[in-house]
């Protein structure tokens, strides 16, 4: 997991379990960003079109001490071995494994303050050239590879830290661009900007909605509480990768559609042009484009029927998103069909796939009380198909990134 230069050695770690087991710094603080759930609109972001994601109750804690030299060096409770790269030699061909996640962030910061500034005098820069290294231990309740952001939530929890630390001043919705050029360029995942967005504007019992191309955001009120509702997430521990694959063919192919209808992108587009994509594009094509613009109309009408019926009445868009996902961009799987089948009809009020599909998770809004005859639905039907077990838990949204 380790590269060449973001050198490692477990001298110092043998038996860590904790920031004081691997470094020899003083602790100057702790900063926490969540993972997400997206409650809809799926593949939208990086087609500039709608998102409303939430930020849940499981963060990626971070331990921080501050260096006298300009080392960078990270640890976790979840792999042995201290990693470390030089601010002054930043480079992502030389990050790979969960630590690219973090000195990502560094160099992504490097990247967009050094070439703008944040102000006239551009002093955010003259901070990044001259501040101090940090030793940083990771800690996470975010399950990984589950499609609930865990690598965002990485991200976010050292972008806040390292704006404090480093004075940076900044906001929230850069520092999401910062997250997603990190993961972009030094993970290598051509991803959007819905994941950090969440782990970061995210509050509690509330959504994000987010304009991907204007990158405005509005906090929207859930009220499942209120409504007797709980989000359950449904992990069918079938893994995924957004580097390769499924992914970006997916993205492949909505760039196809846009050039193909004559625009810049497919948010150019509306369903109204859905039988003019008919004629111009292959069977294939036209089925990708006609999941994402359904899909931005779906994330609309959520938006709307939550502000005026509540969340009681969102079930019909979360199944008609899980058909579109599975039928037209074909990024479902067959566990995460029968988990959204098997909560559909065992009570819940609407279920989809969430996340960038191929594994991960499933979410099923449920009444309270139908929470333990779901689980023990969704158990009994995954046994008797033969897959392995999922994991099924509730959520909460949550606030996002901030120092703990
Ligand atoms: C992953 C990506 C996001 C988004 C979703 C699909 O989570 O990181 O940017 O594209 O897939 O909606």
């Amino acid at each position: 997991m380790t590269s060449p230069s973001s050198s490692e050695s477990s001298a110092s770690f043998e038996g860590a379990t904790s920031f004081e087991g691997a470094f020899d710094t003083a602790v100057v603080g702790r900063w926490a960003a969540p993972g997400r759930v997206n409650l809809i609109g799926e593949h939208t972001d990086y087609n500039d079109g709608f998102v409303l994601p939430l930020a849940i109750d499981r963060d990626t804690t971070i331990t921080v001490g501050v260096r006298d030299d300009r080392l960078l060096r990270v640890a976790s409770s979840f792999e042995a071995g201290v990693h470390e790269i030089s601010l002054d030699d930043l480079d992502t061909t030389q990050m790979s494994g969960w630590s690219a996640y973090v000195f990502g962030i560094a160099w992504a910061l490097q990247q967009k303050l050094g070439a703008q500034g944040t102000d006239a005098q551009g002093s955010d820069s003259q901070e990044l050239t001259t501040a101090a290294g940090l030793d940083i231990w990771v800690d996470s309740d975010v399950p990984v590879g589950a499609g609930l952001s865990s690598s965002a939530a990485i991200e976010c929890a050292v972008a806040v830290a390292l704006t404090d630390l480093w004075h940076l001043d900044v906001t929230r919705p850069f520092l999401a661009s910062v997250g997603q050029l990190a993961e972009n360029d030094a993970v290598g995942a051509p991803t959007g900007i819905m994941d950090q967005s969440a782990s970061l504007l995210g509050r509690a019992d509330s959504a994000v909605f987010l304009d991907c191309r204007s990158l405005d955001a509005e906090v929207i009120d859930l009220g499942f509480s209120a409504a007797s509702l709980e989000l359950l997430v449904i992990d069918t521990r079938v893994e995924h990768a957004h580097a390769t694959g499924g992914y970006v063919d997916r993205r492949v192919s909505c760039e196809r559609g846009a050039r193909e209808m004559g625009v810049s992108s497919l948010r150019d587009l509306d369903v109204d042009d859905l039988p003019r994509a008919a004629e111009v594009l292959d069977d294939e094509t036209f089925r990708r484009v006609r999941h994402i613009l359904t899909e931005n109309r779906r994330v609309l009408d959520t938006v709307r029927t939550l502000r005026e019926k509540g969340p009681g009445a969102i079930g019909a868009l979360l199944d008609a998103s899980h058909a579109s996902m599975r039928d037209d961009f074909e990024i479902s799987v067959p566990e995460l069909d029968l988990a959204v089948a098997t909560a559909q009809a065992t009570g819940a009020v609407g279920a989809r796939m969430t996340g960038g599909g191929f594994g991960g998770s499933a979410i099923a809004l449920v009444p309270t009380t139908a929470r333990d005859a779901v689980t023990a639905a969704v158990l009994a039907a995954f046994a008797a198909a033969g897959y392995r077990e999922p994991t099924v838990f509730a959520v909460h949204a949550a606030d996002g990134a901030r120092r703990v």
